[in-house]
């Protein structure tokens, strides 16, 4: 019994299994990984609707403190740069960078609410898809589920577990800074234009352009080109 007890206690005092903390533990700067995906000035210029990409892909989140002496909620800010293959098409990987910053709160049940403010976008490139290279606007809300707790890694320091929508662990996040480094905790971008396409699959093109018009278009024109070629094959 005594070993079965020393070894329950060792379990209690070294995993962390407070997910109720209080929730100011949360509020600072956090980064995955290598810390090179930072929210802040260095990832996301939303005036440009652009991002400059980090070196290698990660996580980061920021969480302001309750201003006491102005009304509302605190600010989030996440800066994300992820990687995602398609297991039917293991060649194709799918880059994402996201941005977005808004108000948190704490549901009853612990969970973390993260309102956004209206203002985020994210680029995606897909080298398969129909559209490889966009801009759109991304405005979801999100829930930290679970709870979360801080703990202290033996080399990168004090850490923070949060945990998605559905439960699962985010990757541990180390801490940058104490106090948030964030964007300006205001409305950044003037949303109108809903896509912003940088670059389509195959047709080399690498200028900006906007596309107000339904992608009908598209398919049509592959459409003819296939047509011709298939055309000038039987010639
Ligand atoms: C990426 O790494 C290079 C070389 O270490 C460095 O000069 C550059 O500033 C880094 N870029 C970013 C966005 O951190
Ligand atoms: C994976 O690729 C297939 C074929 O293009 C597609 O139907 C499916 O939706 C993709 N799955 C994910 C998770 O992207
Ligand atoms: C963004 O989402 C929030 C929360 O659902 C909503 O209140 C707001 O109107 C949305 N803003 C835009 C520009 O869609
Ligand atoms: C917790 O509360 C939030 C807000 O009411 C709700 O959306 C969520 O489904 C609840 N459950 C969990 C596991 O977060
Ligand atoms: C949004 O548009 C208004 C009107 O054109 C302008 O005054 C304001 O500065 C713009 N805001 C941002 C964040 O670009």
């Amino acid at each position: 019994m005594a070993p079965f007890t020393f070894a329950l206690a060792f379990l209690l005092a070294t995993v962390p299994i407070c997910v109720h903390a209080d929730i100011s533990v949360i509020v600072g700067s956090w980064s995955s990984g290598s810390m090179n995906v930072q929210t802040g000035s260095g990832f996301a210029n939303p005036a440009q609707t652009s991002f400059t990409y980090p070196n290698t892909s990660g996580i980061s989140y920021s969480f302001s403190s309750q201003d006491s002496t102005t009304e509302g909620d605190p600010w989030y800010e996440i800066a994300r740069y992820r990687f995602t293959s398609n297991g039917s098409q293991p060649n194709c990987i799918t880059a994402v960078m996201n941005w977005v910053h808004g108000t948190y709160a704490q549901a009853d049940n612990g969970s973390i609410i993260l309102t956004p403010n209206g203002d985020g976008y994210q680029q995606i490139q897909d080298p398969c898809a129909a559209v490889s290279n966009f801009i759109e606007n991304y405005n979801d809300t999100e829930l930290l589920a679970n709870g979360y707790y801080t703990f202290t890694d033996p080399t990168l320091g004090l850490a923070l577990q949060l945990y998605a929508f559905d439960g699962s662990p985010l990757a541990p996040m180390y801490q940058v800074s104490s106090t948030p480094n964030m964007l300006p905790t205001q409305q950044l971008r003037n949303v109108t234009v809903a896509t912003q396409v940088i670059q389509r699959r195959g047709n080399g093109v690498q200028s900006s352009r906007r596309i107000l018009a339904n992608w009908t278009l598209v398919p049509t024109a592959a459409v003819v080109v296939l047509v011709l070629a298939v055309g000038s094959s039987l010639l």
